[in-house]
């Protein structure tokens, strides 16, 4: 199922945002400053994203392009980064092709009836663009709005995706996830293909619709054994990103614990390779040669004295300079509790110490 670009859609090098540093820099090309963004950064560590999401659900409040457009503006006005995240969530699109779930505060997706057997997998259907209409509306907002700043559309991989169907909920030790995947490897595979099926439509209607760049989230594979990763995961990530070649966007790829999977994600498809704070960039660099990287301060350091923080920042930058490109990030999401006002200071200062 193909979901055409509109006729006004311009092709990724004409855009107004191509020559953004954050642009720039996925494609490891020289760039006037560091761009720097941060994974969560619209959420809950923002107290007027607190008031706006007051008494309205999780999933409701993705259906809302008013409210998506006002919750991703919001960390970029206040924070100045260089790049915006579309305000969704990774199982948007499994509710928008039927799966009964939700988004629990303080704990994450729960799954109504968890897809363990071949008749549960018919509960998973194709995605209709048409079902995610409001994700098409809010990135044309937000492009508008956004003019020269990026905007960067996601989805989850089929794993991470997997593991909260299998589960019905969010795991510590994926056994229910790994018991399909080992035990039942051709019901594994039909399941993945279906979830690629999904991510790659989802991506699609936001690259249809404007993004600048995507990012795959596939935050929970770490959990996985490089040679399992390889049979068992990575042909259904590269069927998503390998997919989305053709848009000429640059796809991040990101997960948690994947420091010995970083080569294994990049041959998956990724220009960009996100890493968490375990694996010093550099070292990370040498492992995938020829892509930029994304990372990786730890969330856990910004709340650590100010001293701490700027350390870190700079130790960051010096082993990202390693790379042919490098986005500042953190390792992972902004934890709720973090106090904005320290990420206003990180941007200004990757900014300063990274001018050029
Ligand atoms: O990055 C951004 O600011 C854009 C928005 C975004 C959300 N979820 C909003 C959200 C993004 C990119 C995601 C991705 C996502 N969702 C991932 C991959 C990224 C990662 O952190 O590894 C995963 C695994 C999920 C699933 C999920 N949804 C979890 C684990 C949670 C947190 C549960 C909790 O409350 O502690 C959610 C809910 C969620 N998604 C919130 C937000 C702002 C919090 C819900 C709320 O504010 O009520």
């Amino acid at each position: 199922m193909a979901v055409m670009s509109s006729a006004e859609q311009t092709s990724p090098a004409d855009r107004p945002t191509a020559g953004s540093a954050f642009v720039r820099a996925c494609r490891g090309e020289p760039v006037t400053h560091t761009p720097v963004w941060f994974m969560r950064q619209a959420g809950r560590s923002l107290p007027e994203y607190r008031e706006l999401r007051a008494g309205v659900r999780m999933l409701e409040s993705c259906r809302r392009p008013d409210l998506v457009t006002e919750i991703t503006l919001q960390p970029v006005r206040r924070h100045g980064v260089d790049a915006a995240i579309l305000f969704s969530d990774i199982m948007v699109p499994l509710d928008a092709a039927g799966v009964d779930l939700d988004i629990v505060a303080g704990t994450g997706p729960v799954v109504a009836e968890p897809v363990r057997t071949l008749a549960d997998l018919d509960r998973v259907r194709p995605l209709d663009p048409a079902a995610v209409s409001y994700v098409d509306q809010a990135v044309r907002l937000l492009t508008a709005e956004l003019g020269a700043t990026p905007l960067i559309g996601f989805a989850g991989a089929p794993f991470t995706l997997a593991s909260y169907l299998v589960e019905g909920g969010p795991s510590r030790n994926h056994t229910q996830t790994k018991a399909l995947m080992y035990g039942d490897p051709q019901l594994w595979h039909a399941l993945l293909d279906r979830l690629a099926d999904i991510t790659l439509t989802f991506l699609q209607v936001q690259i249809a619709a404007g993004v600048s760049a995507v990012q795959l989230f596939d935050s929970w594979v770490g959990a996985l054994s490089e040679a399992d990763y390889r049979e068992y995961v990575q042909p259904h990530s590269r069927k998503v990103l390998e997919g989305l070649a053709d848009a000429g966007l640059p796809r991040i790829h990101f997960g948690v614990g994947t420091g010995l999977l970083l080569p294994a994600m990049a041959q998956a498809g990724a220009d960009v390779v996100g890493v968490d704070w375990r694996t010093p960039l550099d070292q990370a660099a040498k492992q995938v040669p020829g892509h930029p990287v994304q990372g990786n301060l730890d969330p856990a350091v910004l709340f650590a004295p100010w001293e701490v923080v700027e350390r870190e920042v700079r130790r960051v930058l010096a082993e990202g300079r390693t790379a042919p490109g490098h986005v500042f990030n953190l390792g992972h999401g902004v934890l709720p509790e973090t106090d904005p006002t320290v990420l206003t200071r990180v941007v200004e200062l990757v900014h300063t110490l990274s001018a050029r």
